[in-house]
C-alpha cells in the first residue's frame, strides 16, 4: 500500500529533483497534483522547474560534497535525477547506507551517467544489437580505431555529453581531426575520451517509454507507451511524433531489448529507450532511467503524460500508459542570446486548432537553447507534424 502525506507538514511525502529544466518542471507538477512536497535543484538560480516547486535549492550537482550535505539536510524520501551530470557515486553511498532512494536505482544514474557504461552494460554485458563502437582517449586511438574497422561514415562523441554537444559524424579520413577537436571543445568534463561508433543507415530512430511501476498485485511491472518517432538536427530533437508506425517484428524486437536493459537498470521509474530501426532490424542507441525530451510529445498524445507516469512510478502508483490520439511536438529554439526575453505570437500559434504550449520560462535565452515546445494532436500523425511545426513558427522569441 502506498500512503501519501501533506506538503509542508510532519507527514509530508518528500521529493527532490536533482536537474529543474523542461522536463524536471513537468515532473514537479505531475508530483504536486499528488501533494507531494517538492524540492527543485539546479546549477542556477529560477531554473524552469524551481518556479514550480515548494523549495528551491542551488548548488553544483557534480560536487560530491554539495550534494551530500543538501540531501543530509533536506531529507526526501526519493532523489529523482533529471540530469546526468551529478556526483552519482555519492549518490550509490547515500543508497546504500540507507540515507535516500534514488530514481531509478543509484546504480542505474551512474550506468547512464556516460556513454561507456550504458554501452558496455548493452551490448558486452546484455549482448544486445548496437552500432559497431570503441572508446579512445586520442586522436591516434581515434584513428586506429576508425583503421582496425569501425570505417566511414562514423559518429563520434563525447562519453560525457548530451542534446549532441562535441557530436559529430566522420565521412572520411580528412574529418578525423575536426571531429576529435570538436568532441574536445563539447565535452562537460575535459578527460577527453570518446566514443566512436559506425554509423547506422537506419530508416527512422524511435523512443519507447518503458514503464517499472507496480501492478495490482504489487510487483513492479513493465509497460511500454506507443512508440515516438523523432528527428534529430546535429544530435539534438527538433521534432517528435506519437505513434511511430512500426513493422510489427521491429516493435517486438525493440520492446525485447527495452525489457532486458531496464529489467537491468531496476527500480521503479519511466525511461526513454533510444533505438534506431531498419526494416525488421533494431539496435539500442542508448537510455535515460527518466523522461525523455522527445518525450514531451505525450503532454497532448497519452491519457497520462510520461511526466505523470514517471511521478506515479516512482511514488509505488499504479499507471496507464495508452495513448489517447496521435500528435506532434516542435522545439521552439531562442534564437537571440538575452536575458527576460518576451515571445511574440503566442495568440497566434494557440489559434491553430488543436495546439498547445510550453514556454518554460528559462532565465536566459542562447540561439540554440530550447525555450518552448508547441503540440499538436490530429487524426493522424502526418497532420499533427504539420500543425506543431505551424504552431511553433508562430512564436517568435525576442529581446525584450
Ligand atoms: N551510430 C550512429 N549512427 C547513426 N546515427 C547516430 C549514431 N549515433 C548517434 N546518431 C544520431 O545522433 C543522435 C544523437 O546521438 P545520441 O547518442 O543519442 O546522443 P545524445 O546523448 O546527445 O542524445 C541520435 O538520436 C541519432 O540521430
Ligand atoms: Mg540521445
Amino acid at each position: 500500500m502506498t500512503t501519501l502525506g501533506t506538503p509542508l507538514s510532519p507527514s509530508a511525502t518528500k521529493v527532490m529533483l536533482l536537474g529543474s529544466g523542461e522536463l524536471g518542471k513537468e515532473v514537479l507538477i505531475a508530483l504536486q497534483r499528488l501533494g507531494v512536497e517538492t524540492t527543485a535543484v539546479d546549477r542556477y538560480e529560477n531554473a524552469p522547474g524551481q518556479q514550480v516547486a515548494h523549495h528551491a535549492r542551488t548548488i553544483t550537482m557534480s560536487d560530491p560534497a554539495q550534494l551530500k550535505a543538501l540531501i543530509e539536510t533536506e531529507r526526501p524520501h526519493l532523489v529523482v535525477p533529471e540530469i546526468e551530470a551529478i556526483a552519482t557515486p555519492m549518490l550509490e553511498e547515500l543508497e546504500a547506507a540507507g540515507v535516500v532512494r534514488v530514481i531509478p536505482t543509484a546504480r542505474a544514474a551512474r550506468l547512464t551517467m556516460d556513454r561507456e557504461g550504458i554501452r558496455r552494460l548493452a551490448a558486452e554485458t546484455l549482448g544486445l544489437p548496437t552500432s559497431p563502437y570503441q572508446f579512445c582517449d586520442s586522436l591516434a586511438e581515434l584513428q586506429a580505431a576508425i583503421d582496425a574497422g569501425i570505417g566511414y561514415p562514423c559518429v563520434v562523441k563525447p562519453v560525457m555529453s548530451s542534446s549532441g554537444k562535441g557530436q559529430s559524424k566522420i565521412d572520411g579520413p580528412a574529418d578525423v581531426q575536426k571531429a576529435w577537436d570538436y568532441a574536445m571543445a563539447g565535452g562537460r568534463v575535459s578527460h577527453g575520451r570518446v566514443i566512436v561508433e559506425g554509423f547506422i543507415d537506419f530508416d527512422y530512430e524511435i523512443t519507447l517509454l518503458t514503464v517499472r511501476a507496480r501492478g495490482a498485485d504489487g510487483q513492479v511491472q513493465t509497460q511500454y507507451c506507443e512508440p515516438i518517432g523523432h528527428v534529430q538536427v546535429s544530435g539534438d530533437y527538433v521534432e517528435s511524433w506519437q505513434p511511430q508506425p512500426m513493422h510489427a517484428r521491429a516493435l517486438e524486437a525493440s520492446r525485447h531489448i527495452a525489457k532486458a536493459v531496464t529489467d537491468n537498470l531496476g527500480g521503479q521509474g519511466l525511461f526513454g529507450v533510444e533505438l534506431f530501426v531498419k526494416g525488421e532490424q533494431v539496435w539500442f542507441s542508448e537510455v535515460s532511467p527518466r523522461p525523455h525530451d522527445t518525450g514531451l510529445v505525450t503532454l497532448c498524445t497519452q491519457h497520462q503524460s510520461e511526466f505523470e507516469l514517471h511521478a506515479r512510478a516512482i511514488l509505488g502508483l499504479p499507471v496507464d500508459t495508452s495513448l489517447r490520439n496521435p500528435g506532434a511536438s516542435a522545439v521552439i529554439y531562442g534564437g537571440v542570446e538575452a536575458q527576460g526575453i518576451v515571445f511574440d505570437g503566442v495568440d497566434e500559434a494557440l489559434a491553430i486548432p488543436g495546439t498547445d504550449l510550453r514556454l518554460f520560462g528559462k532565465p536566459e535565452s542562447f540561439t540554440k537553447r530550447r525555450m518552448g515546445v508547441a503540440l499538436a494532436r490530429g487524426t493522424d500523425v502526418d497532420s499533427a507534424r504539420d500543425t506543431a511545426k505551424l504552431a511553433a513558427s508562430k512564436v517568435k522569441p525576442r529581446q525584450a
